[in-house]
């Protein structure tokens, strides 16, 4: 989850650690800090509870000339939010900041008598002591002893007191990716971060040690300390791609990038109308061998494998099964070698979901990865990948992501149709046609986003707001209730229409918000008697429809229509009003829409 930077080179690097940490403040926000030799070579260290802008504070003032340091944004897993507990941790002749979570710290502890040495609570600290127990002057060997020791997640960067100028670092699981470019070394726990000095890279591979001098990037085997070469690799993302560009919030931009991503996704993969991913390098075959479809993911992207399940299993007649990465993990999931595993993740370094994806590989099954950030870890270790074109999400509240994801998916869905004689090709031509109409679709619901803004007064002041569906209505209002909660905070929660009423409908009473869609034409009716049910106990009725849906006038209290696509692309338009909803509602709460409390954008840890 935290945020790593590391930087030696010839600019000022306070200034850039800190300018790159508030660039990786969506990995985690509880507490920031950074390590730099200064100029007499001594290493000084400032951390600060809070976001980075009060790290910028608490540096300001101190005027050092500093061109070798490591910064560290944190996500608190092992002890509180304290400034003790805040990275870089100091031991020794050891500075060193850790994304990851070192499993066996309480065993280290003891084996090295730590006990009295501890400043603080945290696992990291105690791989930066044991690393100082081993260091004799060589780093190589230091950390080689280390990582022998350590059980669980972890990318380091390391200072050594005495190799002013040096930046030591070593991963596994945690992702780590640098670059040494003409401002000089780079390394971070994201792509995110390299963007302003390059957009060639590498991913440091688990395994090896990495050192960056104000001259060069070099890794290292573990074992042998032979130099080794990973493979380098570009990203087309440019600064523009990570900024607001003019947007009060990066969550309002992504929302507006849609369009654009949507396209930069579907129209490379189109050959005469109709999917293809042979530049993808993806085999037919996995689509057309497979009995069943499994698709693993967390958060926003598992919500994406729902709304796709309700979409293959009426088409392709073949069971379709989506589970919670971090539950898949410890069932014995019923796939084999005719199962399609398809993972779905942004950032590509979800641990449970990546957990997910290997142990899907042990028993056989083919993996098709559908990643956002090229050259991330599922990217590199499934079987076959599709890219989503997104460029980079800020927000923690994923956005784009989940619609490009979807878009995926339903040209996968497509392509398996078509592969395994479930469509013509003149039917997939349709299909796709009309998929298309979904860009201008979501345009036009951006334009209206007045609409949503205009909602949001009657969800704010309720505690608690339900979003209700059927079918594919019930899919996306999972998404539509995790947006609205994880920035609003406002208790919401996403129903199947027709089972409200065994239970939940207890809960409606005057005026609590009940978002309900009905955009599926052969369960409009039912729909429609569950929204009655729930106006009969006096709920406030936002509807939303397709437009021409027949309504009784007194049904809803306020009337959403999005244009009249065809039904199993309704998803499109309606995420955007549902996002729309969550942002204005945050908004409303005067609350910090891009980093809600207590999350992160990428989990790596379990
Ligand atoms: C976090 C993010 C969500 C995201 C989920 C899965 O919880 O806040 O927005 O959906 O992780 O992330 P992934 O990168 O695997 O899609």
């Amino acid at each position: 989850m935290c945020g790593i930077i590391g930087y030696t080179g010839p600019l000022e690097a306070k200034r850039l650690l800190i300018e790159g940490l508030a660039g990786l403040e969506y990995r985690g926000y509880d507490s920031a800090g950074i390590a730099f030799f200064r100029t007499d070579s001594k290493i000084q260290v400032i951390k600060q509870v809070g976001k980075v802008a009060a790290l910028k504070e608490a540096c300001e003032g101190i005027s050092v000339g500093s061109h070798c340091g490591i910064g560290h944004t944190r996500w608190a897993t092992h002890g509180g939010v304290t400034n003790e507990n805040a990275h870089p941790h100091q031991a020794g002749q050891v500075t060193l900041i850790h994304n990851g979570i070192i499993e066996n710290y309480h065993q280290l502890t003891e084996e090295f008598q730590l006990q009295d040495e501890l400043v603080s609570q945290t696992d990291s600290e105690v791989a930066a002591r044991v690393l100082d127990r081993f260091y004799q002057g060589d780093p190589f060997v230091a950390i080689q002893k280390l990582v022998g020791k350590l059980e669980g997640s972890y990318g380091f960067c390391i200072l050594f007191a005495d190799r002013p100028g040096e930046i030591y670092a070593v991963r596994s699981v945690s992702p780590l990716v640098a670059a040494y470019t003409h401002s000089g070394a780079v390394i971070a726990s994201d792509l995110t971060a390299l963007i302003p000095y390059t957009q060639s890279y590498f991913v440091v591979p688990e395994g090896e040690i990495v050192r960056l001098t104000p001259y060069k990037v070099q890794t290292y085997d573990l074992q042998t300390f032979a130099k080794t070469q990973p493979p380098v690799m570009t990203v087309n993302w440019n600064m523009d791609a990570a900024m607001k560009n003019g947007f009060p919030h990066f969550m309002l931009k992504e929302i507006h990038e849609q369009p654009e991503a949507m396209k930069n996704t579907i129209l490379p993969r189109l050959s005469k109308g109709l999917p293809d991913f042979t530049d993808d390098g993806i085999d037919d075959e996995i689509f057309r061998s497979c009995t069943q479809v499994h698709i693993i993911a967390c958060g926003t992207a598992m919500h994406a494998g729902m709304v796709a399940k309700t979409v293959m299993e009426p088409l392709l007649r073949i069971p379709v099964t989506v589970t919670i990465a971090s539950e898949f993990r410890y069932q014995q999931p019923l796939i084999d070698e005719h199962t399609l595993v398809i993972v779905i993740s942004q950032s590509g370094e979800t641990i449970d979901t990546l957990a997910a994806m290997r142990l899907a590989r042990e028993y056989g099954s083919q993996t098709l990865a559908i990643v956002n950030v090229k050259g991330s870890t599922i990217a590199r270790e499934s079987g076959y990948v599709l890219y989503t074109h997104a460029g980079p999400e800020i927000a923690v509240a994923s956005t784009k992501a989940y619609s490009v994801q979807l878009a995926a998916l339903y040209l996968i869905a497509c392509r398996m149709a078509l592969v395994r004689g479930k469509y013509t090709k003149e039917q997939a031509r349709t299909f796709l046609a009309e998929f298309l109409d979904v860009i201008p679709a979501m345009e036009e619901m951006i334009k209206r986003r007045e609409e949503m803004k205009a909602v949001v007064t009657h969800i704010i002041n309720s505690p608690d707001a339900f979003f209700i569906g059927r079918g594919l209505d019930y899919a996306f209002s999972l998404e539509g209730a995790l947006k609205l909660k994880e920035i609003s905070y406002i208790h919401a929660e996403a129903y199947a229409a027709g089972e409200l009423k065994h239970g939940t409908i207890a809960l409606i009473s005057d005026q609590v918000p009940v978002i309900a869609t009905a955009t599926q034409d052969n369960i409009f009716a039912k729909s429609m008697s569950n929204v009655r049910e729930v106006k009969a106990r006096g709920a406030f009725v936002i509807l939303i429809t397709k437009e021409g849906a027949k309504v009784d006038g007194d049904l809803a209290d306020i009337h959403i229509m999005i244009p009249a696509v065809r039904d199993i692309f309704t998803v499109f338009p309606i995420a955007v009003v549902l996002q729309l909803i969550a942002y204005y509602a945050s908004l409303g709460k005067n609350l910090d829409v891009d980093q809600p409390r207590n999350l992160a954008k990428s989990v790596t840890v379990e």
